[in-house]
């Protein structure tokens, strides 16, 4: 069933093209996203005037991603809160407030708990799932599934980049129904979109080099990684993967965040994963994190920066540049996260371990 791979991760990081492609196809015609999956939901996306995002994991990094995508299109304010910490905050909910859920499964009881609280509260609710007739898809007012076909290992990465497609067709269909965007800045969208397999391609070039990196870093007790606005939950998320697969302690920050306290973790010789905003950025976001770059490569730090192709400006401070294709700043995380993915991969591959089975995890969470 693997297919020829070392693994069933090794093998669904490669089908990551294909999982965008597959969800974004038949939703996407004349440059206008199609969405007839909302059912009912449709009448009542002019009056939803607050949405929570709620999942766990990997996915919950995806419904942040998806927040900075929304409120941008559709202008809306848009919170993401981890399942399981949802229902004890007495969430303010009213019939105008759209609860997505976010899960591969749709069998996470975390999550499930939460849109069944939700949906007692009167809100309305919505789901991104991978898995048809799922639990939580079927408890919900509408589902988008993502397209990414099983998921075997128990690390997500071809669900995560489909959660991401769906979540941000969503944001430009409400877009559309509530007039927030030009229809030639939807179109722009849609086509950064479809460009995204063909892109993902060429990331998946860099995997060979990739492995190389991995090996001599074994015997690595801590890795750290960085990024800002979008690069964030890219960071957050490689650390996830490094934890799970690697056993190897890893931390995500908000570049920004650097100064207020975590710079003090930086010793001579600390390998920092940096994912570097695009130079094209237009809020000076590329300078910033340039900047943080050389701070942290003063102290000593080892840098492995995940940067635009092209990117001149970080050559000279870092020890190693991984090159992704140029993307529009919301998209390029679809791209940024696949070198993360590997890396966590091939490290716990030079540790021996089980990449498709860690210890003390399962692939779908059923318990609270
Ligand atoms: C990370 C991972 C977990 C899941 C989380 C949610 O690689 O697999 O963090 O993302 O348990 O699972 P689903 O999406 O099935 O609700």
């Amino acid at each position: 069933e693997k297919g020829g791979w070392s693994s069933f991760m090794a093998k669904e990081i490669s089908e990551q093209p294909e999982a965008v492609l597959k969800t974004l196809l038949g939703r996407v015609e004349n440059k206008k996203v199609v969405l007839p999956d909302l059912g009912v939901l449709a009448e009542h996306l002019e009056a939803i005037d607050r949405i929570v995002i709620i999942a766990c994991g990997t996915a919950s990094y995806a419904g942040m991603l998806g927040k900075y995508a929304l409120e941008k299109w559709a202008r809306i304010p848009v919170e993401v809160q981890l399942s399981h910490e949802f229902r004890y905050e007495d969430p303010v909910l009213t019939p105008n407030t759209l609860v997505i859920s976010i899960s591969q499964s749709g069998e996470t009881m975390d999550t499930l708990m939460a849109v069944k609280y939700a949906i007692e509260a009167g809100a309305r609710t919505l789901s991104i799932c991978n898995t048809q007739g799922a639990t939580i898809a079927r408890e919900s007012d509408a589902v988008i599934y993502t397209h990414a076909g099983p998921e075997v290992a128990v690390a997500s990465t071809k669900a995560f980049v489909a959660q991401i497609a769906a979540l941000y067709l969503f944001g430009l269909h409400l877009a559309s129904v509530r007039d927030t965007l030009p229809a030639a800045e939807i179109a722009a969208a849609l086509d950064e979109l479809q460009a995204i397999p063909a892109k993902l391609e060429k990331v998946l070039l860099t995997a060979p080099r990739i492995r190389e990196l991995a090996g001599w870093m074994s015997d690595t007790r801590a890795v750290l990684f960085l990024g800002r606005h979008v690069g964030y939950p890219v960071a957050l998320e490689g650390a996830l993967k490094l934890k799970e697969l690697a056993y190897i302690h890893a931390e995500g920050f908000a570049a920004g965040e650097l100064k207020h306290g975590p710079i003090a973790l930086i010793e001579p010789g600390q390998p920092v994963f940096v994912v570097v905003p695009s130079p094209r950025d237009p809020n000076s976001l590329h300078a910033k994190v340039v900047s943080n770059i050389q701070e942290i490569r003063a102290r000593g730090a080892r840098i492995l920066a995940v940067a635009e192709q092209g990117d001149a400006a970080v050559l000279p401070f870092a020890d190693e540049v991984i090159p992704i294709p140029l993307a529009g700043a919301l998209f390029e995380p679809l791209l940024a996260v696949v070198p993360l993915q590997i890396f966590a991969m091939e490290l716990a591959t030079a540790k021996g371990l089980d990449v498709d089975q860690p210890r003390n995890l399962a692939k779908s969470v059923t318990v609270e």
